[in-house]
């Protein structure tokens, strides 16, 4: 690999400089992690497989109109995104009770919500990301109240994009969680869409079987997330049946070259 200026590491990416001023190279690891760090793991060929879900789910975001931060893939690995400001929120998106909002009022996993819930917690490790509010968000000058608008309008019309998008596969968009950065266009600030959408940061349920294909599967023990990411994939017309085998194979080959 060459050379090249790491930006930071987070729990499961690397950001590495670009080859232009206002890029970064955004790499994906095989690294899981649950509860804040507290539980981790590896996850084989996650990376490979979150790369390719997030460059289709951001291409196709992009053409209903989400301005993103992804500009191509790279290689198996890398894509290359515009720098941003990172906005410190991460906005959870949900439609159906699972995981925290189950436990904190006492509500059954798998009930319907009425309307589509968006949450706040504020991008803090050290702090295990707290559940905020945008009084929050303003008093302490997080996002102004014009980017909070463009946030929860993004993130309202992204749920309903993925929620048909993944309906249409069979599976149940459960929740999931987004991030947002600022960039700077002649000195004006604008709000886009950053980070990555894949199993890692979304429930996604079979919607007949009920079967958990995201990252609930490392967290709960329940084993098989290779196979549940794939499937994912597989779905999204990201991994056609005969080839999915070869895609982890060549990786195994190259790392074994060394290369
Ligand atoms: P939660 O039920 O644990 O609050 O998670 C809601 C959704 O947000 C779930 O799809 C997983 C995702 N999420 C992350 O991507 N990162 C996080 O740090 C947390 C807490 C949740």
């Amino acid at each position: 690999m060459t050379r090249r200026r790491q930006i930071y590491e987070g729990k499961a990416k690397i950001l590495y400089e670009g080859p232009e001023p206002g890029t970064l190279i955004q790499y994906f690891k095989d690294d899981a992690t649950a509860f804040n760090a507290q539980k981790k793991g590896i996850i084989n060929g996650k990376g490979v497989i979150n790369n390719r879900i997030s460059e289709h789910v951001f291409t196709l975001l992009a053409g209903i109109g989400i301005p993103t931060h992804f500009i191509k893939r790279l290689n198996m690995r890398e894509q290359l995104v515009r720098q941003v400001e990172i906005v410190p929120i991460e906005v959870v998106v949900r439609n159906v009770v699972a995981g925290s909002l189950s436990k904190r009022l006492g509500i059954e996993e798998g009930t319907p919500l009425g309307r589509t819930i968006l949450e706040y917690y504020y991008k803090d490790d050290a702090l295990g990301d707290p559940m905020i509010t945008d009084e929050h968000i303003a008093c302490f000058g997080w996002a102004s109240q014009e980017e909070m608008h463009e946030i929860s309008d993004m993130a309202i019309r992204i749920n309903d994009f993925m929620s048909g998008l993944f309906a249409a596969i069979g599976i149940r968009l459960v929740d999931f969680k987004l991030e947002f950065g600022r960039v700077w266009d002649n000195d004006y600030p604008r709000i886009i869409l950053a980070d990555e959408i894949s199993p890692d940061g979304c429930r996604l349920w079979d919607m007949t079987s009920g079967e958990k294909l995201d990252k609930d599967r490392f967290r709960r023990d329940l084993g098989g997330e290779v196979e549940a990411y794939q499937e994912v994939a597989r779905r999204l017309g990201l991994l056609p049946e005969e080839a999915e085998h070869e895609v982890l194979d060549l990786e195994t080959h190259r790392k074994k070259r060394g290369k």
